[in-house]
């Protein structure tokens, strides 16, 4: 089944009066519980290609749509709350919030869409990341490699459909790397999340199932092109959240539609 595609996908910045192609009709297809990495050289386009598919920039042209709906029918809140509640973020940099400890951070996204946390999802995942004796901690009291776990807590504590990480183990050493990289697939496995991941490391790169380049914002290969994952989706959204929210009340969720992300 499709976790999420992108149909002629382009991106084209006007920066200074010289249009900057960063992304250039590109089409790719996820399958629901895949674990792709996105590889190219500096420039090529690879946050740009994650910011659209994760509905955090909107592209020039061409659409992304998750579970077969277009994002570019959603507004800018109904936008938000789909990322709150679907998709999970871990970046190269920390975004923690510095005056909150590592428990609250983890639980922010949660808090702010006014639910409660299911606690034993989120010990499960403080157990697998080996956090359990930080979580008191202000994130300057901690190590990168303890703070990039903390957000991948963060962003795995809504049970995500989607995980996506842009260089997430760019600011750590190799060895610290690999084990943040093991935890995130590790959970991400278990809770059959799909994970789209950036990264200029292609040691990093071959743990995943598929590896796709880009180059000069153009998909140069991709380890996965002809596979089954072009598939269309035969999952209907609301019929799909209105049963993860009777499999998961302790979540709270409110359905999907309700809070109008479906126009
Ligand atoms: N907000 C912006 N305004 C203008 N140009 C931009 C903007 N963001 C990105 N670009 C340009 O778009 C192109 C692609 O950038 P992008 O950040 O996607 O590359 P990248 O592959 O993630 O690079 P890196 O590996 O260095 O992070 C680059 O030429 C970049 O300079
Ligand atoms: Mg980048």
């Amino acid at each position: 089944m499709e976790a999420l595609r992108c149909e002629s996908l382009t991106k084209t910045y006007q920066g200074g009066g010289v249009p900057v192609h960063a992304l250039r009709d590109v089409s790719l297809s996820f399958a629901q519980g895949s674990f792709t990495a996105v590889t190219g050289k500096s420039g090529s386009g690879k946050s740009t290609l994650l910011h659209l598919l994760s509905g955090l920039d909107r592209p020039t042209s061409g659409s992304v749509i998750y579970q077969e709906h277009d994002l570019a029918r959603y507004n800018d809140n109904q936008l938000s709350v789909l990322r709150r509640r679907r998709f999970g973020f871990v970046f190269q940099s920390y975004n923690l919030v510095r005056e909150l400890t590592a428990r609250e951070n983890i639980l922010l996204p949660v808090m702010l869409d006014g639910r409660k946390p299911d606690e034993g999802h989120l010990n499960r995942i403080i157990e697998v990341l080996g956090i359990g004796d930080r979580l008191s901690h202000l994130p300057g009291a901690m190590s990168g490699g303890q703070q990039q776990r903390v957000c991948i807590a963060r962003a795995l504590a809504n049970k995500p459909a989607i995980l996506f990480a842009d260089e997430p183990t760019g600011n750590l050493d190799g060895k610290t790397g690999r084990e943040v990289l093991t935890l995130m697939r590790t959970v991400s496995q278990e809770l059959g999340i799909t994970m789209i991941l950036v990264t200029h490391d292609l040691g990093v790169a071959e743990q995943a199932e598929r590896i796709i380049r880009l180059e000069d914002g153009q998909v140069a290969d991709d380890s996965g092109e002809g596979e089954d994952s072009i598939t269309a989706s035969g999952g209907n959204f609301i019929e799909s959240e209105i049963s993860r929210n009777k499999r998961s009340p302790q979540c709270g969720v409110a359905p999907i539609e309700t809070a109008g992300v479906i126009p």
